[in-house]
């Protein structure tokens, strides 16, 4: 069995463990080789393919990024992409594929299953957003990173007497801004499944200084106020019809100071949050999610993902775990009401 690896999308702590466990229980466990694709789904478009045995994986488990490369490269949008696709596949002769990614990545899986395509997928991103699985690893390792720049920030917030708004990652919802603002003792935190208030927002600050404390605004990059739209960097799109996010801390920091007439500075914290050596917690997750990966391979268990549900992992169907996203719901997002404002 020849068995080819590719990862898609962001890249994320986590996916070099993943890559490992993969090799090494092919190689170790079943005796199958291994072709790895090189940028996401530009490797079997393009025909971009490397080595990919045990002395490959040497050293790489607490490497961030990934050694295969990644790209939002998106097949389906190609002419003749999925024909191109299968031919280099078979060149290589491969009898199946894990793809490791996010909803895109894996909804072109999915796509590619449709048309006959072997493949297993396994969920990855740093917002935690794939349905089907409770978490996905990279999401452990941002969390930290944001509470760690939180820590910091509050310092600064107390000495100066100024509002600091942290802008972190999550383009449709706000795991990342609710675990790390919680963690981090956020008073306001601003997730895109609930338009915010700006007058509330606005009150929750004063509120802070009046207790004589400086606040701390964590919003994800994807929020909105009640009253309008999405803030972006440009008008540009990916090859999956996204639009660049980020503006949203700077345009909130501007309201804020407009209104409250108090300092208000941002940061954002950006691809620092998908940077560098992964958690214990995503290495652990990510090993288990290769290991699987390829014992669903084994049992031909092809269009599914491999995912955690409590601490097992188990098998979802691709289609129905990339049909939408998993985001925080209201009952949650309320249950930290106390400590805002
Ligand atoms: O999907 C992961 C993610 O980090 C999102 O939170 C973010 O919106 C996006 O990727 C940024 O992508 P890029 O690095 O391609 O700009």
């Amino acid at each position: 069995m020849r068995i080819g690896v590719l990862t898609g999308g962001g890249d994320c702590p986590g996916l070099n463990a993943v890559i490992r466990a993969i090799v090494r229980r092919g190689v170790q466990s079943h005796g199958y080789e291994f072709v790895g694709f090189r940028d996401g789904w530009r490797g079997p478009l393009e025909n971009l393919a490397v080595r990919l045995d045990v002395p490959a994986v040497r050293g790489i488990l607490p490497r961030g990024g990934t050694v295969l490369g990644s790209s939002r490269t998106n097949p389906l949008r190609v002419d003749g992409g999925v024909r191109r696709v299968r031919e280099n596949l078979d060149r290589h002769g491969v009898d199946a594929l894990i793809a490791i990614g996010g909803e895109d990545t894996l909804g072109v899986a999915a796509e590619l299953g449709r048309a006959g395509v072997r493949v297993v997928g396994v969920p990855k991103t740093i917002d935690n957003d794939l349905d089907g699985t409770d978490y996905t690893f990279g999401f452990d390792t941002a969390v930290n990173i944001c509470t760690e720049a939180i820590d910091r920030l509050h310092t600064t917030a107390e000495s100066h007497r100024r509002v600091l708004v942290v802008e972190v990652m999550g383009r449709h919802t706000g795991w990342i801004a609710l675990h790390a603002g919680v963690a981090g003792g956020a008073n306001v935190i601003l997730v895109p499944e609930h338009p915010f208030d700006l007058d509330r927002v606005c009150g929750w600050v004063e509120n802070r200084f009046k207790i004589n404390y400086a606040p701390i605004v964590v919003v994800a990059e994807g929020a909105v106020p009640a009253d309008g739209g999405m803030v972006t960097k440009d008008d540009s799109r990916d090859a999956f019809g996204h639009v660049r996010l980020s503006g949203i801390g700077e345009w909130l920091a501007g309201e804020i100071e407009r209104r409250t007439g108090k300092e208000a500075r941002t940061t954002v914290l950006g691809h620092i949050q998908r940077g560098g050596t992964p958690t214990a917690a995503d290495r652990w997750l990510a090993t288990r999610f290769g290991l699987h990966a390829v014992d669903a391979v084994r049992d031909g268990a092809f269009g599914t993902m491999v995912a955690l549900r409590g601490t097992d992992i188990v098998r979802a169907p691709l289609e129905a775990a990339t049909a939408r996203v998993k985001t925080v719901d209201l009952a949650l997002y309320e249950e930290f009401g106390v400590f805002f404002g």
